[in-house]
């Protein structure tokens, strides 16, 4: 049997012959390709891709459309030949989907087999196959992990983050793999919450501007480059701003605001030409995301203008009725209020009966069918599944490659953020006689997180990478002047430093949720007690999905770098203590004093223990700049983004005009009877009709011709006040 072409430029004829040829006995020999089968329009790529999908649709039965709209776990697919006799569309990989052996060559075997079984089908429409490639590949072991979005979000670097998703998707296509469940745009209000870390930070500007990963991935336009993956924007809309930091809890905000945290990202990422989005588990006021016609079809494929496809979460449509398992109605809610692809993932066969039974019964319209493939198979055809169906194995070999690696070792860098440098004790001389202690201090587990090899990781050699202490041992002079134990065992006087690498250990989603509080564990505790008690000079190193309650313990220490889950690469956390490369990471979440103080927002009036935006660096790190004497001036230009009945949203962009650095600024104009509901990137004041915002930590520091921006939300119609600027 002819090999199908793998995912090289070839014409849609010669794959037209191909998936042919695979339903033809085993011939001797590979049948010569010689009178070209008639290429139907769909088959045909010189085409414009909606006259693909129209004449595509025109040739599809109803089963084959109820089945483009199923995704099912690969596991579950028993025997393989369901995914052709019931049209199957979509498979993926959940958290624990895995391969044997676990490496990248199996994982493009794999996919190759299930694609070409999707392709003896009649119309051998190919399957799209996802997965949660959210810190690279990261179920593959052997693969790159950068460092979690929080650890991104403190390198305020959105071409760093375009870099990464380019990379992840090199590795994603080197194994088959045509859809990554990234990125998480969650917007993370309540660091008790499970899934902080798959945040980059805690307001919309963040999550915006790192919506490069979308490029990353899908290239400017979704299939004109090489190895393109569909991106995804989730979890659709406010998952990371439930109450308590409740995963798949209740966000309880008024529209305006719900509009101005939580959903710029999205904005974004459809601006960016995102090809999926997936519904959050989440409510917004008591209704679940996965039943809000108004959210979805409305505002986001209304308003946003949405053109790719709508996918449920893991079972998500199962929780609609608040009973296990799923229903009919459950089915009718959810594609009716605009999911395209339902995420089963296990009972296929059950739900494609119960599909079935909702359109026959006309519960959900023939139209609302058709759309939801219109919208598919719009992606599959701009992803070039029709031509190019198989793996290309040219980029099998970049799974783990040595310039990934780099890459990752540069964001790791990039994302330290330096909290407290007392004495300057670091960096420290590569000379020193060192002490490393802590859990996280060689484990290349912990150092990932959950998503690693494993829906919730686990601590110790999941994969190959560079351990903290691997990368501080390779950084200094003499090897054997560094001392490791775990728990701190056997720490006497003598040393230059301590360092303490300690946190968290691995979780992901729900699990994570610490309701009760965010202090260190008694490990930790312990180990950093019996440092202390030695009077070495502590540097604690920690490695957490989030900022920890680390109030009561600070004082003891004189340094503290935040490495959050930097991943594979920890060597990055080397270059740093050492001082080959100064901390520039800023905080993309405020740290709280204790966990009480949760939920702790920039701007929120709070006082936390660091604010959102702070990093510290080293004292004489590169040219400090030379203030120039001329007086500090700026402007403010305001600009209404959005307005609904009763209320509008607003941006305001503040520009150093002066010829000085700005070490701070205040923007001021007359509210004109309106109100400030709620406001970002700056800190509101309001006196005689008038409202003056002032910059926050993080913003106030402008170079000449430097600009920044804030956002707030307003009660009352859209005035147009000129707002004034001060410099200073
Ligand atoms: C999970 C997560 C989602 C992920 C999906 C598939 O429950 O909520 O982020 O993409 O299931 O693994």
């Amino acid at each position: 049997m002819s090999r199908l072409l793998a995912r090289r430029p070839v014409t849609a004829l010669a794959v037209c012959a191909a998936a042919l040829a695979l339903t033809a006995p085993a011939a001797a020999a590979p049948e010569p390709v010689t009178a070209p089968a008639a290429v139907l329009p769909y088959q045909d790529a010189s085409l414009p891709v909606p006259d693909r999908v129209t004449d595509l649709l025109s040739r599809m039965t109803l089963d084959d459309k109820l089945g483009q709209m199923t995704q099912i776990e690969k596991d579950a697919l028993v025997p393989q030949s369901d995914l052709a006799a019931y049209r199957i569309g979509s498979v993926l990989s959940g958290g624990d989907s895995t391969v044997s052996p676990n490496n990248a060559q199996t994982w493009a075997d794999t996919y190759d087999s299930l694609q070409r079984t999707a392709l003896a089908t009649p119309l051998g429409i190919p399957v799209i196959y996802g997965i949660d490639a959210v810190h690279g590949h990261n179920a593959v072991r052997g693969a790159t992990l950068f460092p979690h979005n929080i650890g991104l979000g403190a390198t305020r670097d959105p071409a760093l983050v375009q870099r990464i998703g380019r990379a992840v998707a090199e590795e994603v296509s080197g194994t088959g793999i045509d859809w990554d469940f990234a990125p998480c745009l969650c917007v993370a209000r309540d660091d008790r919450w499970g899934r902080t870390y798959e945040s980059y930070g805690e307001t919309p500007e963040l999550p915006s501007a790192l919506t490069t990963f979308v490029t990353g991935l899908q290239g400017d336009t979704l299939g004109a480059g090489p190895a393109p993956v569909l991106a995804t924007a989730k979890h659709y809309l406010g998952d990371g701003g439930t109450a308590g930091g409740v995963d798949q809890g209740d966000t309880r905000l008024s529209e305006a605001d719900l509009r101005a945290v939580h959903l710029p990202p999205f904005k974004e990422a459809v601006r960016r030409g995102v090809g999926s989005v997936m519904l959050s588990y989440s409510s917004w006021n008591g209704v679940r995301s996965h039943a809000n016609t108004y959210l979805v079809t409305d505002v986001l494929k209304g308003e946003l203008g949405f053109t790719g496809f709508v996918v449920s979460d893991w079972a998500a449509v199962d929780q609609l009725d608040g009973q296990s398992g799923f229903t009919g109605a459950e089915i009718a809610t959810a594609v009716n209020a605009g999911v395209d692809m339902v995420m089963v993932p296990h009972d296929y066969k059950k739900f494609l009966t119960l599909l079935r039974g909702e359109v026959t019964a006309g519960r959900i319209a023939p139209s609302r069918i058709d759309d939801a493939n219109r919208r598919i198979l719009t992606q599959k055809f701009r992803l070039g599944l029709f031509e190019r169906p198989l793996t290309d194995r040219s980029y099998t070999a970049t799974v783990g490659s040595a310039a990934h690696r780099e890459l990752a070792r540069q964001a790791v860098r990039a994302s330290q953020v330096l909290l407290k440098n007392d004495g300057g004790v670091l960096p420290l001389p590569k000379s020193a006689r060192l002490f490393v202690a802590g859990k996280s201090a060689d484990d290349i587990g912990n150092q990932s997180g959950g998503w690693t090899v494993g829906w919730q990781g686990r601590s110790g050699p999941v994969t190959d990478g560079t351990t903290i202490l691997q990368g501080i041992r390779a950084a200094v002079t003499d090897p054997s002047r560094v001392t490791y134990d775990r728990y701190g065992n056997g720490i006497g006087s003598g040393y230059h430093a301590a360092v303490a690498v300690v946190g968290e250990t691995p979780y992901a989603e729900g699990r994570g949720d610490r309701p009760g509080g965010l202090g260190l564990d008694q490990e930790d505790l312990q180990t950093l007690a019996r440092l202390k008690a030695s009077g070495v000079p502590v540097v604690v190193v920690l490695v957490s999905g989030r900022p920890l309650d680390v109030s009561a313990q600070l004082p003891d220490w004189k340094a503290l770098l935040a490495a959050w889950l930097p991943g594979t690469e920890g060597a990055g956390v080397a270059d740093v203590l050492f001082g080959d490369h100064a901390p520039t990471g800023k905080l993309p979440v405020s740290w709280p004093r204790t966990s009480a103080q949760e939920p702790v927002n920039d701007g929120d009036g709070k006082d936390p223990l660091f604010r959102y935006g702070y990093g510290l660096t080293y004292s004489g790190a590169g040219p400090t700049p030379t203030p120039t004497p001329t007086p500090a001036a700026c402007t403010a230009r305001l600009r209404t983004v959005a307005s609904w009945p009763g209320g509008h949203q607003a941006e305001v962009t503040v520009e150093n005009t002066g010829s000085a650095a700005l070490t701070g600024w205040s923007v001021t104009w007359d509210l004109g009877g309106t109100r400030v509901t709620n406001l970002w990137n700056g800190s509101l004041t309001t006196a005689g009709g008038r409202a003056t915002v002032r910059n926050t930590a993080a913003n106030g520091l402008l170079p000449p011709g430097g600009t920044t921006s804030f956002g707030f939300t307003a009660e009352g119609s859209a005035a147009t006040p000129a707002p004034d600027c001060a410099g200073s």
